[in-house]
């Protein structure tokens, strides 16, 4: 087991410890639970099939809070996107209210990126905020939305719309957890991790370019589990240098969101229901980077290498239906990116593979690329 330390400013505490290795359920128990002085309850945030799956570690944990003589609550959401509401967070909040649970509460968030963006927004607001802790169960929860201390969840106007910077009290990532995920997970995830390569580490995206060559992605941890914790810790390395250099967002955590622009309007567009979040933002992507050789910033020789290793990607996932014919709904939603300038939309668009650049487009620029590159 690894431990890493991400720096915050906040002022409720001036870092977090990420522990990074496998079978980490005992070490949880031990530091979250046994030896967790001040906590007097403990709620237990998750969505079905991780329930169905991993019933025996929420049970082990469970018993750790009965050996403490102390409540433990397991509040369990249907899965995907749509329990990223704040209907939900209000049905959530009444549970645990409704059973006393204090402001010594601490909550577990364990699941994938919609878990931990709801479960982390719930502890910011419970009782003007109370501890929790990120227990990543999908690979782009653990190189992505567990780090960095951004919770929300969507409004039907948009992705993330309500949300907060409120970082976790510690963060594990136990890798055990990567052997039941399903295809689009693993495609959802390296969505994640591609995206890093292309922000700051040409290494990490030339890493993965090796391991499609020889097909050695997805689902080999048995067989090589060295190699894919390899990677794990170099997209979370990326993740941790930028938002610790820029904890709210201010100007160098932005370029987090290449290939969001376009992927949360094609979530949008979906409803949240025809493509997944890390296949949007793989989509996104290659339009974004298709946006960049437009604009003169990217050569096609990046370009090229970009799009083959999404593609590559994307065609071990589903079918997703293309956008072309909604490019007018599509700049709708892009209209409402929180990122945008007036009525300027903002990009993060490659200059090459390891470096990338915020770029403003108006609505007729985008609009004359659309057409020219026949999106
Ligand atoms: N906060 C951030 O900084 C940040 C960053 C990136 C993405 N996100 C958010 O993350 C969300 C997407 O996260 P996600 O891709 O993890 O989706 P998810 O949480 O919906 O999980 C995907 C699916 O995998 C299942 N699952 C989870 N763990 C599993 C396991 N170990 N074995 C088998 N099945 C498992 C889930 O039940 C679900 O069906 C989006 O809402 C996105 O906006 C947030």
């Amino acid at each position: 087991m690894e431990k890493q330390w991400i720096k915050t400013s906040s002022k409720k505490q001036e870092g977090y410890p990420l522990w990074i290795g496998q079978d980490l359920t005992e070490k949880i128990i031990q530091r979250e639970i046994t030896e967790s002085q001040e906590t007097t309850g403990w709620v237990l945030v998750t969505d079905q099939n991780i329930q169905r799956i991993y019933q025996q570690k929420i049970q082990d944990l469970e018993a750790g809070a009965k050996n403490k003589s102390l409540p433990f609550l397991t509040l369990v959401i249907p899965p995907g996107e749509s329990s990223k509401s704040l209907q939900k967070v209000e049905e959530l909040a009444g549970v645990i209210a409704g059973k006393d649970f204090g402001r010594k509460t601490k909550i577990l968030a364990l699941g994938g990126g919609v878990v931990g963006d709801l479960a982390g927004f719930l502890a910011s607001i419970y009782m003007r905020g109370v501890e929790y802790v990120q227990i990543p169960t999908t690979l782009l929860a653990q190189v992505d939305s567990s780090i960095g201390g951004k919770t929300g969840v969507n409004l039907f106007e948009g992705k993330n719309l309500l949300g907060s910077f409120y970082p976790p009290c510690s963060v594990w990532i136990d890798e055990d957890f990567l052997t039941t995920l399903e295809i689009k997970d693993w495609v959802n995830g390296y969505g994640e991790l591609l995206k890093h390569g292309v922000l700051k580490d040409e290494g990490l995206f030339k890493a993965i370019e090796d391991q499609l060559d020889q097909n050695r992605t997805f689902n080999r941890i048995s067989e090589a589990p060295a190699e894919l914790t390899a990677i794990i810790l170099r997209g979370i390395t990326v993740k941790k240098e930028i938002i610790e250099a820029d904890e709210k967002e201010q100007g160098l955590r932005k370029l987090l969101n290449y290939g969001h622009t376009f992927g949360h309007a094609l979530e949008a567009l979906y409803q949240y229901e025809g493509c997944s979040h890390g296949e949007a933002v793989l989509k996104g992507m290659v339009y974004e980077a298709e946006i960049a050789v437009c604009l003169g910033l990217l050569n096609n020789e990046d370009f090229s290498r970009i799009r083959n290793l999404i593609d590559g990607i994307l065609k071990r996932g589903r079918d997703l239906p293309s956008p072309t014919k909604n490019i007018e709904d599509l700049i709708g939603f892009m209209k409402r990116d929180k990122k945008n300038r007036g009525n300027e939309i903002s990009f993060i668009l490659p200059e090459k593979i390891g470096k990338t650049r915020e770029v403003f487009l108006k609505e007729e620029d985008l609009r004359r690329i659309f057409f020219k590159r026949k999106f």
